[in-house]
């Protein structure tokens, strides 16, 4: 049987797709509808229907479908010299929602993943504060807490395309940041329980890791919104994200967010570490560095299609999806282009709409099966939006590697194929 569903009418009715979806057991057109003739998957009873199943308990700790095993955070070995300091990509492709699986969250760590057991944990308060205290896991956990979604991005999320465009899937050149959801004591009621000196002006969070990182932070941030977390999605902080404690530094750049905190100095002026002089600076066309850019601007990429999600399907009807963020609080809008910029249809926000946390678009198109240039752009509540690539060297030159948040582009194939291109 043949069927119109997928004819090239623009606004495809829901009653045709669910029509379609009894005749062919997909919205695939006269693909499907030939499989439906005489597909064995629904003539034939299979093993799964046939015999029982595993019982309770035969996963204490879930896991995810054997058939879900590329779905995983991958690095790219030429980066870094070891693994040790280094990154790996959260597969940005697989994913939807706004929501991180914690398992799948891309780790950065610039001195291996510290082993800690929580009863062995202390977190210190020291520096211009009236008593300086020492807090186990325990006492922490009896301060009230608070539950909060937030994307962390690295600053050097997308680095590597600043030139131009090199790694080919969004997972490479976006996956450096997730969202997840925290619950931590307000880093505002540890500090006010030492009590701030009047001279108090800046906070440095100190890692317990090898690194020892630390970055300092602006009194006003760490009394406004950051938060000492130990859980996230609900469960206790994965060892690769600072177990058993971290900071949460809302719509600040990753590098703060201090992973396994030991110690929270007070002082009246920043420190100037490594992380805040000869790394996280901006070197700009003159010679020049940009510091302390501390919010990560709005910003969006489409994950699907993408080199790593290419369109298996032929032309008809597709979803392309994407996520969006911004430092500075939420997005309001996202404009999807499907031939490189010069024409933007705003696409559809679903799902919760969080100040600082990630937001996921939809663009649902009747593809005609030809090629695309296709890019998204973010535009966050105080009007902030992304610029091209073009935009982004005029204003910051060619030798940036740390807040790239230019517009990207697919070049989708007729094929279906996807590759990393750039066309500003
Ligand atoms: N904290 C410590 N103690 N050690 C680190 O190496 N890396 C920082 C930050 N906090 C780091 C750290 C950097 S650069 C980033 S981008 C984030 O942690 C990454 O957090 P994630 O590994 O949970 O994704
Ligand atoms: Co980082």
């Amino acid at each position: 049987m043949t069927d119109k569903t997928n004819s090239k009418t623009p606004g495809l009715s829901r009653r045709s797709l669910l029509k379609a979806g009894f005749a062919a057991g997909a919205v695939a057109g006269t693909a499907g509808a030939a499989r439906a003739a005489g597909d064995p998957l629904i003539t034939e009873i299979q093993d799964w229907n046939r015999y029982l199943g595993d019982g309770v308990q035969a996963r204490p700790y879930g896991t995810p479908s054997e058939y879900e095993a590329h779905v995983v955070r991958r690095d790219v070995e030429w980066l870094t010299a070891s693994t040790e300091s280094s990154v790996n990509f959260t597969p940005l492709h697989e994913l939807d929602g706004i929501i991180t699986p914690n398992g799948l969250c891309f780790e950065r760590h610039h001195g291996g993943i510290a082993d800690i057991n929580p009863a062995d944990h202390r977190l210190m308060i020291n520096g211009l504060v009236d008593s300086p205290l020492v807090f186990t896991m325990e006492d922490l956990k009896r301060f009230p807490r608070e539950n909060r979604v937030y994307f962390l991005e690295c600053a050097a999320n997308s680095g590597m395309e600043w030139r131009g465009s090199q790694l080919n899937g969004c997972q490479y050149t976006h996956g450096m940041v997730h969202c997840v959801m925290y619950t931590g004591v307000p880093l505002k009621l540890i500090l006010e329980e030492a009590g701030l000196k009047t001279n108090a002006k800046w906070v440095m969070p100190e890692g317990a890791d090898a690194s020892a990182m630390t970055r300092s932070i602006p009194m006003e941030k760490a009394l406004d919104d950051c938060l000492v977390a130990f859980k996230m999605n609900g469960e206790a902080l994965r060892p690769e994200q600072g177990y058993p404690l971290r900071l949460v530094v809302p719509g600040w750049e990753g590098n703060m967010w201090v992973k396994w905190l030991r110690r929270i100095e007070v002082g009246d002026e920043p420190w100037h570490q490594r992380e805040e002089t000869s790394k996280y600076t901006d070197l700009l066309e003159n010679g020049k560095a940009r510091r302390f850019t501390w919010v990560m601007d709005p910003k969006s990429v489409i994950t699907s299609p993408s080199p790593q999600a290419p369109i298996t399907h032929g032309k008809g009807p597709m979803v392309i999806s994407g996520v969006a963020w911004s430092g500075n609080g939420r997005i309001k809008r996202v404009d999807v282009s499907l031939d490189g910029g010069r024409n933007w249809k705003t696409a559809r926000l679903d799902g919760p709409s969080l100040s600082k946390a990630m937001h996921r678009f939809y663009l649902d198109i009747d593809w005609d099966g030809s090629d695309m240039l296709i890019q998204s752009r973010a535009m966050d509540e105080h009007g902030f939006f992304q610029p091209t690539k073009n935009e982004l060297r005029a204003a910051r030159g060619e030798n940036s590697i740390y807040h790239n948040n230019g517009i990207q582009t697919w070049y989708v194939k007729a094929d279906g194929m996807v590759e990393n291109v750039e066309v500003s």
